[in-house]
Parts: C-alpha cells; structure tokens; sequence
C-alpha cells in the first residue's frame, strides 16, 4: 500500500443487515457519492451485505472503495452457504471485516475462526479490517478492583487473530476497536480512552513483530460514532479513522461525518 493512502483517515461504512433491497441500497450508495463528490484526504470504504457488493460494484465512483463483512477461510470448495476471500476480491472488494463483535456474539466465532479468516483474506490479498473490543466499560481484576487498564479480552482477541500471520502482510492489517459496550448504544467512549486503546494495539502488534511494523497499522475506532463526536475521536483520540454503523445508513449524517474529519 502506498504511503499516500495510508495517511488518509480512513472511514468505514458498516451496514450490517441493511437495506433490505437492493434498490434502497443503490439509492443510500447513490446518496453518499452525490455528498462526498472528492475525498482527497479520506479514504471511503462500504461494506454493503454481500448479496449487493456485485452490483454497487459496477456503479462505484473513483474515490469509494467496497469492502465485504465478513469471508470464509477457505477459497473454494464444500462449505455450503460461505463466501471466499478470492470471490470477494473478484467482485471488487478490497477490505473486509473480520471478527465484528456481532459475528461473535451470534454465529458464534472464535479467536480460532478469526484467525483462519484473517489469515485467509491476506492471503487472497484483500485488505483485513480486524474488530476487537472488550464487553464492559471497564476492566477488574479477579478480586473486583478496577485495574485502570483495558481488559486482557482486547490483547487475547488480537494476538489470537494475528497468530501465525507474516509479518510481511501486517501492512495489509486495519484493527477497528470497537468496545462491545459502545456499540449501538448511543454511549461512545472517549477520545481519551480511543488514544489509550491505539497505544495498546500498536504495543501489542509492535512485541508480535516489530515497531516499525506496528507503525503500518491503522487503528480505527468504532462505536455509536455520529456527525457530532466524529471528529473529536480524530482529532483528539487520534484514531486513523471510524467503523460506522447506525449513522452510516443516513447518507446526511455519514456525509457530514466524513465532512468533519476531512
Ligand atoms: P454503531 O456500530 O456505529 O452503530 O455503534 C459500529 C459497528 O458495529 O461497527
């Protein structure tokens, strides 16, 4: 990846299970481009459900970019009802998200899971957008006391998902910290608590290989972000970006969103 697109502040669309057909779903993708006519400082990336990825393809401006919610760890074969890395890529997705905390809330996905697909998704050379994030607000140690750190669940999901990854695919590597508690719940965290939460990430990518490799990856931060606290996570929590959920599916609020931080 050049240099030039990694110091963009990337924004990421999420749309999770939305809109339910296609039609509203071109309109929403036709409704962001028509707000967002250039992003020279941003890099935007939609992550429709895969049955619309092909054909918001083919309608796609210069500046969006498509990414996928979700890829087996398989290429090809029998596994009914999945959908590979390679075909997402030969459908036009760049980036995909793997791990969201919904994922492994109800489908049930493992550290063991993530891990596959991550690996997986380098290697058909998509780029990976990886979720982490911890349950409660804050963390206790076994005797309840709060410990002032974030809790262990951030650095097991991390270095359970990026287990035998080489080193030389990390620059394709995004993680999204999304606190499980911050999703769609209106209750964001703080810019502060994003800054200490990229500082850990990085540490912890920085001992799995090195500083200098750590320094490749993004670290976005996701969790009932809107127009209004988009760009303190910015600009003040330095996040390299946003995962957008609910306030992607409003092209007004997304638009102002990206706005804001560009
Ligand atoms: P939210 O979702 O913005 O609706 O909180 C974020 C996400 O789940 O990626």
């Amino acid at each position: 990846m050049k240099n030039e697109t990694k110091n963009k502040i990337l924004i990421v669309a999420n749309w999770k299970m939305n809109p339910i057909i296609l039609k509203e779903a071109e309109e929403l993708l036709r409704a962001v481009q028509n707000g967002i006519q250039r992003a020279k400082d941003a890099e935007i990336v939609i992550c429709p459900p895969f049955v619309y990825v092909e054909a918001l393809s083919s309608k796609l401006k210069a500046h969006i970019t498509l990414g996928a919610q979700d890829c087996f760890w398989e290429q090809e074969g029998a596994y009914t009802g999945e959908v590979s890395p390679s075909m997402l890529k030969s459908v036009g997705c760049t980036y995909v998200l793997i791990g969201h905390s919904e994922r492994r809330q109800y489908l049930g996905e493992t550290n063991e899971i993530i891990n596959k697909k991550v690996k997986a998704a380098l290697k058909a050379g998509l780029k990976v957008i990886l979720c982490i994030g911890e349950d409660m607000r804050d963390s206790f140690d076994t005797r309840g006391h709060w410990t002032h750190e974030l809790d262990p669940k951030v650095k097991d999901e991390l270095v359970s998902a990026l287990d035998g990854v080489q080193k030389s695919k990390v620059g394709n590597l995004v993680v999204a910290y999304e606190p499980v508690w911050a999703i769609g719940t209106g209750n964001a965290a703080t810019p502060d608590d994003v800054l200490s939460a990229k500082i850990f990430i990085r540490k912890i990518i920085g001992d799995m290989f090195d500083r200098k490799t750590a320094e490749t990856v993004r670290v976005l931060y996701g969790g009932s972000t809107d127009k209004k606290n988009a760009s303190d996570f910015i600009k003040e929590g330095h996040a390299d970006g946003l995962l957008v959920g609910g306030s992607s599916l409003d092209p007004e609020e997304f638009v102002t969103m990206v706005k804001s931080v560009t």
